[in-house]
């Protein structure tokens, strides 16, 4: 098989099976490559790759490490958490276990440099030795001599070294204002959906056929190709639900070529998971029992809170919709008593009106609008938080999820209304899940 991704300096079967890990990446892994250049030469003093996740910036810059065994260290950024730990684990990969002692504590970059230099004058690079910095964004939030310093690390430490940046977000918004070395900028685009068909067929079972597995990742792409595009999800997705599937092949009621009853029998499995294809949060294992408890449940009317557990929303949401709640089943007079820390004295028979015999639960959620729904939240909220784009996003997102409805025209930009679409067993499950006691705050339960 003729090598797809080529570049003289390397062995040609380590070519050929560096081009059979990448499938619809043959192009940037070439560039990439030609970019590296041969073992012993100088490369550019760094290559800043950027795409969005899963386009496989990290398995190409891996495989291509890996597979030439060039000399690498390989460091996510997110684990970091000073970039004292950046320093130790670049050491650790170039010059063994023990070069990090050589480091002071706190180090800064110049203590890292200097150490480099030492090691490497011990120890000098014979072929390029290259630093993978993935999830580079976060370098932003350090320091604000590192980015610049390790763009131009080569020159600092004077050895064949390069920088190689892995990351979600352009450079234009990444350029430190102070200005640096600028990197050689490679792009991943999204793969399309054939090219995910490709990639995800080569997960095939071994007990059954190349076949059989294509139709089922078709007909799993056919259906979450629409709302998720990340292959690491996707492959997620095709080996939780491959085994169902294969059920019917099972009990040899089907057979593989009768793709038909196959999709008629994955499909409605598949529309579920769906529902909590962004939601979820849980290990396969975990779902999967969900799934069947629920199973189990769905015969009785019996819907226990574990059932509202693979719900998981951002953590000012869950105060979004409790405010919501709160909102739509106490009468607006009552949020003075409830909301307010000094209310002052409230005539108690004012506040309980006898003639309210009538439970709010029962009546349903009212509507009510955005700015009374914003005044509870910043209530029951303890920090402070700023009324930005982000909670207006997540109202909205709230109303996506149909938690809440949004109620009245269209038109009535100036005013929404909304009314809370979420039963008490639900809400109290959320708010559990952030230690606030919702009961405390209803007047129904006063
Ligand atoms: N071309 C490909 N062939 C096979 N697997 C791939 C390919 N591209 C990505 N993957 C897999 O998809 C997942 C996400 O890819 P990754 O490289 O981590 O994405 P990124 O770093 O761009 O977010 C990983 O499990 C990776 O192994
Ligand atoms: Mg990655």
């Amino acid at each position: 098989m003729p090598a797809l991704v080529e570049q003289p300096g390397y062995a040609h079967e380590r070519l050929c099976a560096l081009t059979e890990r990448v499938p619809c990446r043959e192009t940037q892994a070439s560039t990439l490559l030609a970019l590296l250049g041969e073992p012993g030469h100088y490369s550019y003093p760094s290559i800043f790759i950027y795409g969005h996740r899963a386009s496989g910036k990290s398995h190409v810059t891996e495989s291509i490490l890996q597979e030439l065994e060039l000399p690498h260290a390989i460091v996510s950024c997110v684990e970091c958490v000073s970039a004292g730990l950046l320093f130790e684990q670049t050491l650790v990969a170039f010059f063994g276990p023990e070069a990090p002692s050589l480091l002071p504590r706190s180090s800064s970059l110049s203590d890292f440099v200097r150490i480099y230099k030492q090691l490497c004058a011990q120890t000098p690079a014979c072929q390029t030795r290259y630093i993978v910095l993935d999830r580079a964004e976060r370098l932003r939030d350090m320091e604000a001599n590192l980015l610049p310093g390790l763009l131009r690390l080569q020159e600092l430490v004077d050895d064949n070294v390069t920088v190689i940046l892995l990351t979600e977000i352009v450079w234009d918004k990444f350029r430190p204002n102070t200005g640096c070395l600028e990197p050689l900028l490679l792009h991943f685009p999204d793969y399309s959906k054939a090219e995910l068909q490709e990639i995800l067929v080569r997960d095939y079972h071994p007990a059954y056929s190349p076949d059989l597995y294509g139709s089922f990742v078709s007909i799993l792409l056919g259906v979450f190709y629409s709302v998720c595009r990340d292959l690491r999800e996707l492959k997620h997705l095709a080996a939780l639900n491959f085994s169902k599937f294969c059920e019917p092949l099972e009990r040899e009621e089907v057979k593989e070529s009768e793709t038909h009853k196959l999709w008629r029998n994955i499909e409605p499995h598949l529309k579920k998971a769906m529902q909590t294809v962004y939601l979820r949060e849980v290990s396969s294992v975990q779902w999967e029992q969900q799934q069947q408890q629920m199973e189990d449940r769905e015969a009785g009317t019996l819907k226990g809170l574990s059932a509202y557990a693979h719900v998981e929303l951002p953590y000012y949401s869950k105060f979004l919709l409790i405010a919501a709640y709160l909102a739509s089943f106490n009468p607006a007079r009552t949020d003075r008593r409830f909301f307010l820390k000094h209310h002052g004295k409230i005539k108690k028979t004012n506040f309980l009106k006898k003639h309210e015999k009538t439970s709010n639960h029962l009546l349903g959620p009212k509507p009510f609008p955005l700015d009374r729904l914003l005044a509870i939240f910043y209530s029951v909220v303890d920090s402070r938080v700023a009324p930005t784009a982000s909670i207006f996003s997540q109202i909205s997102s709230l109303v996506t999820l149909q938690l809440l409805t949004q109620v009245g025209h269209d038109d009535q930009l100036d005013a929404p209304k909304y009314k809370c679409a979420v039963a008490l067993d639900f809400i109290q499950a959320v708010s559990r899940t952030v230690s606030f006691d919702i009961v405390k705050y209803l007047y129904d339960f006063l």
